[in-house]
């Protein structure tokens, strides 16, 4: 059967912006958030705390952060450890930015909100707890080739570095994603067997990560080879209830294999607004699957999101503006008429 409610994991600001070539400025990031939350989504990933030269696109983690302690309230932003000045301006910058958006909601407003950022490695979860970032995530790879590209790593390698990482945060009551890139294909070493795929998970689950996220970066999934995945993972006591996953629309399978996880147990689905993203790091990574996409047959299927359509289609709308291109997603395109 199909799970009543889907828990949307929103990556636009995060997995979109960081593969966008131009830098958006950061208040435009500040608002985007602001109105994704506002539109009903309550895990937004924010930003990434990774080396700036690496991903010039997020090197602005520290200014964008503190803009944001206002959507989660105390939820997710501790107020860290950082100077006392930190949160009060936020409040007022980030209230100028988009006080209609995220004011106008009514009802729960953005109480509960989360804001999961990147770490890799201790240096990062640093600056992500002076912030006050309480929910992380580690990125780990399924391949070899991959995980030197993106991580400067081993595969091993990487989770030695994540290792120290997920016991701090655990420690500090910090949640932690680990995500999990080439669980289907990868652009260099063709299809990535089942087996090498389990063994990262349960590497990435025994480090103590609350959640995995299984990516099909490059998105060359299909629905069997996804439920061939899922049933090899439960059989190595990987259960659906902690896995999320992430698709990208490069070949037009995401809804497709969205719609077989969720037949198979998992509810929670990585999405982008507007379809925004891919990896700087993959080549021939495109879009995420796009969130109105997956907003429009989850509430076509009577499952609930939480996510007002009208309103997030308006901000990808407005973000494709600033980005100077039209949105990929077809619910965008038909939606906005455009
Ligand atoms: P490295 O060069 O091996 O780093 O990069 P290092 O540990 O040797 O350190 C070198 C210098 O970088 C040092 O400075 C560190 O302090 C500094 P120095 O002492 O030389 O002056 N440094 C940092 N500075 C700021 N923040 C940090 C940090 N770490 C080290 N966190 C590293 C290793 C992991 C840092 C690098 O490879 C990196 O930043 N990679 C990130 C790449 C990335 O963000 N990729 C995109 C996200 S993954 C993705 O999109 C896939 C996903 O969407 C799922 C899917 O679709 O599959 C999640
Ligand atoms: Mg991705």
């Amino acid at each position: 059967g199909l799970p009543p409610r889907v828990r949307i994991h929103e990556v636009g600001a995060r997995d979109g912006l960081q593969n966008e070539k131009g830098t958006v400025p950061t208040e435009v990031k500040a608002e985007f958030i602001h109105r994704l939350a506002a539109s009903g989504l309550t895990t937004i990933e924010a930003t990434s705390f990774v080396h700036p030269k690496w991903v010039p696109q997020l090197a602005d983690a520290e200014a964008l952060f503190p803009l944001l302690t206002d959507i989660s309230g105390s939820s997710d932003i501790s107020g860290g450890s950082g100077s006392s000045g930190s949160s009060g301006s936020s409040g007022s910058s980030g209230s100028s930015g988009s006080s209609g958006s995220s004011g106008g909601s009514g009802g729960s407003g953005t109480e509960g909100v989360h804001l999961p950022v990147l770490v890799p490695n201790e240096r990062g979860l640093d600056r992500a707890l002076e912030l006050g970032a309480r929910r992380i995530a580690v990125f780990g790879s399924a391949t070899e080739t991959f995980a030197a590209r993106n991580l400067n790593r081993t595969v091993d390698e990487s989770l030695a570095m994540f290792e120290p990482v997920v016991a701090r945060a655990k420690d500090a009551g910090v949640h932690v994603r680990g995500y999990l890139s080439m669980c289907f294909g990868d652009p260099w070493e063709g299809p990535v067997p089942v087996h090498q795929v389990v063994r990262v998970a349960k590497a990435l689950r025994d480090l103590g990560c609350d959640e995995l996220s299984l990516g099909d970066t490059i998105g060359v999934a299909t629905p069997g080879h996804v439920l061939a995945l899922l049933a090899a993972l439960n059989e190595a006591g990987v259960g659906t209830d902690t896995i999320g996953v992430h698709f990208h629309d490069t070949y037009g399978q995401a809804l497709a294999n969205t719609l077989a996880a969720l037949q198979h147990g998992v509810t929670t689905v990585d999405a982008s607004a507007g379809g925004l993203g891919g990896c700087p790091y993959a080549k021939s990574a495109t879009g995420n699957l796009a969130t109105e996409d997956l907003v429009w047959m989850l509430h076509g299927l009577g499952i609930e999101t939480g996510v007002d359509l009208a309103e997030l289609t308006a901000t990808s709308v407005w973000l494709a503006g600033h980005l100077g291109r039209p949105s990929p997603s077809r619910t965008v395109r038909a939606l906005s008429g455009a």
